[in-house]
């Protein structure tokens, strides 16, 4: 796919996805392009780039970067993030000025691949372990920065008013679960996570890399994320910096807890043979696992419910021994709701 179509295509995924204003700056960048405008000189190295590399959302994740760090002028009164208004006419203006006027500081991030750490996909997780219940040793693949690790501390409330998780919570996902959700009593008493790029959540570049990604006119999400990181700072979790088959190899069912390798929206950026080792270990992890000793793989990975359907995202639950495998809902893509079947 060329370059112009991909921007389209986001515009597209950012429409439906609740961002009114990228979905309009991603038709206006393709306009750019197709015009030879300034977006098509920033991004004259990236038009063969493959749909993965998420070019638009590079640029955008870029530019947003700039505005949080005050480096963007003008263009910062069109973000909601930093107490703007979007305005589609004057907000593009301002943005393309942007781009024609600093392309050195734009260029700046459009190599490294954006950087979300999704806080509200912990409702599929947290339906997972209430699935579960008692005592969890809470392994990640793909963790980003590892909020996820921290599902227990953020305060859930369902569509059908009840609520789990600590009621002073920063972080308050709502509604969490439509339908029939879980209602049993995890414990999560060990968390460790892995990514081949982690973001220390601790750090002041953490911190920004994780919010420029968080799309501007969401405010609900950079509050989720602000509590998220809030929450990071004070509980003790560990992320090492490490592919997802060399963690899920360190990994042994342990009595008295049930060992749960848990992963969103990572399967599609592992290479086959990385997939192919995970689900190898993930079959022995299984075989090894007991009644006093279980195992449980949890995942909210796009998948198609039947052959032929359109990609959702389903969050599945597979438990042994037995090896019992089960579709406990659909998320939306940035997790909140998830739908329990
Ligand atoms: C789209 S992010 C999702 C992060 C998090 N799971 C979430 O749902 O918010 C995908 C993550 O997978 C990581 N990743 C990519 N390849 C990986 C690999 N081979 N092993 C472990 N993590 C990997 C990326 O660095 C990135 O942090």
């Amino acid at each position: 796919m060329d370059l112009v179509a991909a921007v389209r295509q986001q515009a597209g995924g950012c429409a439906r996805l609740g961002s009114p204003m990228y979905a309009g700056l991603c038709d206006r960048i393709a306009d750019d392009l197709e015009a030879g405008g300034p977006s098509a000189a920033l991004l004259a190295d990236h038009r063969d780039a493959p749909g993965p590399d998420a070019v638009a959302l590079r640029l955008l994740g870029s530019v947003h970067r700039l505005v949080l760090e005050r480096r963007a002028g003008a263009l910062a009164a069109y973000y909601p993030s930093v107490g703007g208004t979007w305005e589609p006419d004057a907000g593009w203006t301002a943005f393309r000025d942007l781009l024609a006027d600093q392309p050195g500081a734009v260029a700046e991030w459009l190599d490294r691949p954006p950087q979300t750490n999704e806080v509200g996909r912990a409702t599929a997780l947290m339906a997972g372990l209430r699935t579960l219940g008692g005592p969890v040793r809470l392994f990640e693949i793909g963790s980003s920065a590892g909020l996820l690790l921290l599902a227990d501390h953020y305060r859930y409330v369902a569509e059908d008013g009840s609520a789990w998780g600590p009621a002073a919570s920063p972080v308050v996902l709502r509604p969490a679960w439509t339908g029939p959700a879980p209602r049993g009593e995890p414990r999560i008493v060990e968390r460790v996570g892995s990514d081949v790029m982690p973001v220390d959540p601790r750090s002041t570049e953490g911190r920004l890399t994780l919010t420029a990604y968080v799309w501007p006119d969401q405010l609900h999400r950079h509050e989720r994320l602000r509590g998220a990181l809030d929450l990071a700072a004070r509980v003790p979790y560990e992320v090492r910096r490490q592919g997802a088959s060399e963690l899920v190899d360190s990994i042994e069912p342990a009595d008295g807890a049930t060992t749960v390798l848990w992963h969103s929206v990572m399967w599609q950026y592992l290479p086959g043979e990385e997939q192919a080792a995970v689900t190898a270990r993930i079959g022995e992890l299984g075989a090894a696992a007991t009644p006093s000793a279980p195992f449980a793989h949890l995942e909210l990975e796009p998948q198609r419910p039947r052959p032929g359907a359109p990609h959702e995202f389903l969050v599945v639950l597979q438990t042994w021994p037995g090896g019992e495998r089960r579709v406990l809902g659909t998320a939306a893509g940035h997790g909140v709701p998830t739908r329990c079947d």
